[in-house]
């Protein structure tokens, strides 16, 4: 920092690190009357010279040398955006030893090795920011920590990944079958050429855990979430679905409940009035409750060149206040660490949505609904499908149940000589 400047060095100058670039030149009048100093881009990194070439950058300001980012003297706050889980973690780890402020949009970075990575920040009592890292433009992670700092959480329910929430717009408002809209997605640039990442859930996990950790005071638990996909849904059940009154949504959710927290990413079934109902095509919400401010819904663009810029210069500048008056911030703070156990899937409870797929024959239904009460899963309303071919739908809607009780019914129910395809289910949210 010199004087009323605070020296910036970006590592990364992809889609986002270039819009970076864009607001802290573009805005730098702005910026200054806003934080109270320059915002100076001393430095970008990138590993091929033609995206900053494409930014109008030029040496010394324009490198490919990492550490020439983080060794420069006049650099007082690193800003990662490389992604990926090895380079990243290096560079987040020697920047905030040598005390430097980090700024980071790398969701997996911090949903794998986010633990570390806090505690080294605050051995060195170095902020590090991760506004961008969720729900890009929204500023989720600020209104938890800050917004919500005098509350519990009761709930929480995310659409944090556009490609899948763009994919499930198409199937339920036009019908298209799942392959036909992600060929749209790819085709949109929302989806990347191997969408496995966010089709799979894997990305909206990574954003849960960093949520769920600020959010319920656990430190990350990436690996114990359950974590499953929209890959398999099919237009017959997402059109019963619909028929019921129910929209579907890839939701990541946390929900404390008996003592443990439950962290699940899976397709849910929401009543069409739910406000998280309405969030269409790529956007991102994320839904709270929260046990004084009660409900809470963020509405906005989760990705993209400048809504993702947006939230790493607010964290730019959170930080550089912050560092005018002496003080840091952006700590992690667990404020109760570990006080939950997470949860298995087996004991969450919610109203589920059954499709049995069964071939015509006397008493199947009675048979179903009959196995279904000996595991004490109570049906709230039922449908059949006439249908000419082989194989019938029939759908149950269960009042709220315990999820290893319904399997227990599920599995024996597969056994039966009328059930030709297995078991689908579907959670219902609320
Ligand atoms: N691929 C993500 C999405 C954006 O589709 O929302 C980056 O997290």
């Amino acid at each position: 920092m010199s004087g009323k400047e605070i020296g910036v060095g970006i590592i990364g100058a992809g889609t986002v690190g270039g819009g970076v670039v864009k607001i802290l030149r573009d805005k730098a009048e702005m910026l200054e009357s806003r934080t109270g100093c320059k915002l100076n881009i001393v430095k970008v990194a990138n590993r091929s010279t033609g995206k900053l070439d494409a930014l109008g950058l030029t040496a010394p300001v324009a490198t490919t040398d990492i550490d020439e980012v983080i060794n420069d003297e006049n650099v007082d706050i690193i800003v990662e955006l490389i992604g990926g889980t090895e380079k990243a973690y290096d560079i987040v780890e020697k920047s905030l030893n040598a005390g430097k402020p980090v700024v980071t949009a790398n969701k997996a970075l911090l949903a794998e090795r986010g633990t570390p990575l806090f505690n080294i920040a605050k051995e060195n009592n170095t902020p590090l920011g991760f506004e961008a890292a969720v729900a890009g433009a929204i500023p989720i992670i600020r209104s938890i920590r800050d917004g919500l700092v005098g509350d519990y959480l009761q709930n929480l329910l995310g659409i944090v990944n556009g490609t899948c929430n763009y994919i499930l717009t198409q199937m339920m408002e036009k019908g298209q079958a799942y392959g036909d809209a992600l060929k749209d997605a790819q085709e949109l640039g929302f989806a990347e050429a191997d969408p496995t990442f966010d089709v799979e859930g894997f990305d909206s996990a990574h954003k849960l855990a960093i949520l769920s950790s600020l959010g319920f005071g656990t430190n990350v638990e990436f690996p114990k979430m359950h974590v499953e996909g929209i890959s398999k849904l099919t237009l017959s059940d997402i059109n019963i679905a619909q028929e019921l009154g129910y929209a579907i949504k890839l939701l990541a959710v946390a929900r404390p409940d008996n003592g443990k927290l439950f962290l699940s990413v899976h397709p849910s079934l929401l009543t069409k009035e739910h406000p998280m109902a309405t969030v269409s095509g790529s956007m991102n919400a994320v839904s709270l409750f929260a046990d004084a401010a009660q409900e809470a819904m963020f509405y906005g663009r989760g990705a993209g060149e400048m809504p993702t810029a947006s939230a790493v210069v607010s964290d730019i500048v959170e930080i550089a206040r912050n560092m005018l008056c002496g003080c840091a911030s952006l700590r992690w703070a667990p404020f109760d660490k570990n006080k939950f156990e997470v949860g298995q899937m087996d004991d969450y409870n919610c109203r589920y949505f059954v499709r049995f797929s069964v071939k015509e024959d006397f008493g199947v239904f009675g048979t179903i609904a009959t196995i279904l009460g000996k595991h004490k899963v109570s049906i709230a309303s039922a449908l059949q499908k006439e249908k000419s071919d082989d194989i019938i739908p029939i759908v149950m809607v269960t009042h709220t149940a315990r999820e290893g009780d319904l399997k227990a019914a599920i599995s024996e129910i597969d056994n039966l000589k009328f059930v030709s395809e297995k078991t689908g289910i579907l959670r219902i949210e609320s």
